[in-house]
């Protein structure tokens, strides 16, 4: 049973599953891998730096890949969209801020939109926008997000964007997840957490190591990490990551940190420059209960999509007479 959703026909792709752009993560080597084993990878250029951004499309080949961007950080930043889109990236995905002043250029380049939001509200903005896919992300997802939760969220995303397909994220972290997606009304599932445990991200050993040992009760969503990075992140988006002795410290006392933030910003860039992660973010989703190695990306969809295919196969010999 092959898994043919309205988002492999849009992509022309053989399995229902995207490679979340994970700013500084996801590479041009780990979108390429996802690519060429039948899902759509996407290249993380988080914050966005030309230099890196145009490496990693090297480094992608020939791969069909496309690219993500931070929708508030690329404001001001018009070449960095320009780079991207002079490498003709299939899709270009904005996430966290209004799609509408970037839709007419990815679109008239011949990229796919693809919106990521947090509520109902902000799917119809992202279709009024013109997306050709919405990701629904909720809250159990890796990295920045808000408030609500993944299994409420999809279908009603679904509900108010048909016929535009949505992806759903956050917490996907194995096949029955994927199928449970599926069976909420998306089209396909968009995996941050998931492929961070893999050889190709671009992540440091020992965060790997990190998500790999921590289970989901260790993560929460927090601001301390943005503002030790200095990074003015608009309400109301809070990232995910695993508790360490950085947050057991400030989470909860946040304006003290803002007041102390240069001499903390500076011991932060120190840890975080030396591989420290009790004090260095690293951002996971709830979804780590579920992953237990650091794998090639293409054994993750591989395994993703059998797994997803067995447990529909399930329910379908339930439900039959
Ligand atoms: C380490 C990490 C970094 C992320 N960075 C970004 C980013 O730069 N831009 C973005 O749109 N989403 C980012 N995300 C969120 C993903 O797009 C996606 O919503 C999330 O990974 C889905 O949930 P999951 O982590 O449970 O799979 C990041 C997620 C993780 C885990």
């Amino acid at each position: 049973m092959a898994l043919r959703t309205k988002l492999t026909e849009l992509f022309g792709i053989a399995h229902p599953v995207v490679l979340a752009p994970m700013g500084a993560a996801t590479g041009g080597k780990l979108a390429a891998a996802v690519a060429r084993a039948g899902g759509l990878g996407l290249i993380g250029a988080g914050y966005g730096d030309a230099d890196w951004l145009a490496r990693e499309f090297d480094l992608a080949g020939d791969a069909r890949v496309g690219v993500g961007f931070i929708t508030w950080s690329l404001a001001g930043k018009p070449r960095l969209l320009d780079l991207a889109l002079a490498r003709s990236p299939v899709a270009v995905m904005l996430s966290f801020g209004d799609p509408t002043p970037f839709a007419a250029a990815i679109k008239g380049a011949g990229a796919k939109l693809i919106c990521q939001v947090q509520s109902v509200a902000q799917a119809r903005e992202a279709a009024q926008a013109g997306a050709d896919l919405i990701v629904a992300q909720g809250s159990e997802a890796g990295g920045h997000g808000a408030s609500r939760g993944t299994l409420a969220l999809v279908p009603a995303v679904v509900d108010a964007v048909a016929p535009i397909p949505v992806a759903a994220a956050g917490g996907i972290a194995d096949g029955r997840g994927l199928a449970a997606a599926l069976m909420l009304g998306a089209a396909g599932a968009l995996m941050g957490t998931l492929f961070y445990a893999t050889e190709e991200c671009l992540a440091s050993p020992a965060a790997k190591r990190r998500l790999v040992h921590a289970g989901g009760d260790d993560t929460l969503r927090t601001t301390v990490f943005d503002i030790a990075r200095g990074y003015d992140w608009p309400a109301p988006y809070t990232g995910r990551a695993i508790g360490n002795d950085f947050t057991r410290r400030w989470h909860g006392r946040e304006g003290e940190l803002a007041r102390v933030a240069s001499a903390e910003r500076e011991r932060y860039a120190k840890a975080a420059a030396a591989g420290d992660v009790e004090t260095a973010v690293v951002f996971a989703g709830e979804g780590i209960d579920l992953i237990h190695e650091i794998v090639p990306a293409e054994q993750v969809v591989t395994r993703l999509v059998a797994e997803a295919e067995a447990c529909l196969a399930g329910v379908a010999a339930v439900r039959a007479p």
